[in-house]
């Protein structure tokens, strides 16, 4: 029986528990793992370290022609440079959703995602890949938790980091603000996609999320893994 094309695609709010799903998935399953979050954020990184401001549209479209990203070992690299933690930083995580909000931006991201796509079999988070990047993906997962409990685990994760200065309601208050602006942008704005399994992980482990996405996918008599 031939292998299916295996294509996982997982949306949902900031601070669900996404990416840290997906690469566990991605590990069980042998899968490639790609994090379009994290290219929205390199891009607003350069942008910020060209002292441009991210909610000027011209000034952020003035370098997409010349700017790349790419993964490669589980690093992801922003013109050469490895950019991993620089790209978690608390002002690019203020600024991101500004930015990935031009249209011009999205394409080109896209793009790049949906060419990573077509010759392995992945999974992919962030925000529209069920609805715009994978709208055939094999299998479209929403994960979601409370914001409260999404900002709570946003502050461990940059405790953890050793970050200094953290202030919980105001990481509450900034996760709201991105949810909404995530939300109510007109270009693919994030929204449950249809067919997708929608999973509240509130009261969840991360280990209980991943086996129920497991059990999903093999549950799928689709796929052979
Ligand atoms: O990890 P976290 O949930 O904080 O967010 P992320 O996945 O790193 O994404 C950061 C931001 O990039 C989101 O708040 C969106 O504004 C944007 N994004 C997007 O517009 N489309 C995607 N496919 C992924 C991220």
């Amino acid at each position: 029986m031939n292998k299916v094309h295996i294509s996982i695609a997982i949306d949902g709010p900031a601070g669900a528990g996404k990416s840290t799903v997906a690469k566990k998935v991605a590990e069980k399953l042998k899968l490639e793992y790609i994090d379009t979050g994290a290219m929205y954020r390199a891009y607003t990184l350069k942008v910020l370290e060209k002292g441009l401001d991210p909610q000027n549209k011209s000034e952020v479209l003035s370098l997409i022609d010349d700017t790349e990203i790419t993964f490669s070992n589980n690093h992801i690299y922003l013109d050469g440079e490895i950019v991993d933690d620089k790209i978690r930083e608390n002002n690019v995580s203020k600024n991101v959703s500004y930015v990935s909000s031009y249209p011009e931006v999205r394409k080109k991201m896209v793009e790049l995602q949906q060419k990573m796509a077509e010759n392995n079999n992945v999974i992919m988070d962030g925000r529209d890949i069920g609805t715009v990047v994978l709208p055939n993906a094999t299998h479209k997962f929403f994960i979601t938790a409370k914001p409260e409990e999404r900002g709570k685990r946003r502050y461990i994760e940059l405790l953890e980091k050793n970050h200094d200065d953290l202030n919980l309601s105001e990481i509450i208050e900034d996760i709201k603000k991105r949810d909404e602006i995530d939300s109510t942008r007109e270009e693919s704005p994030l929204r449950i996609p249809d067919n997708a399994i929608v999973v509240d992980s509130t009261n969840l482990t991360i280990d209980e999320v991943v086996d129920l996405l497991i059990e999903f996918i093999k549950g799928d008599n689709k796929i052979v893994l």
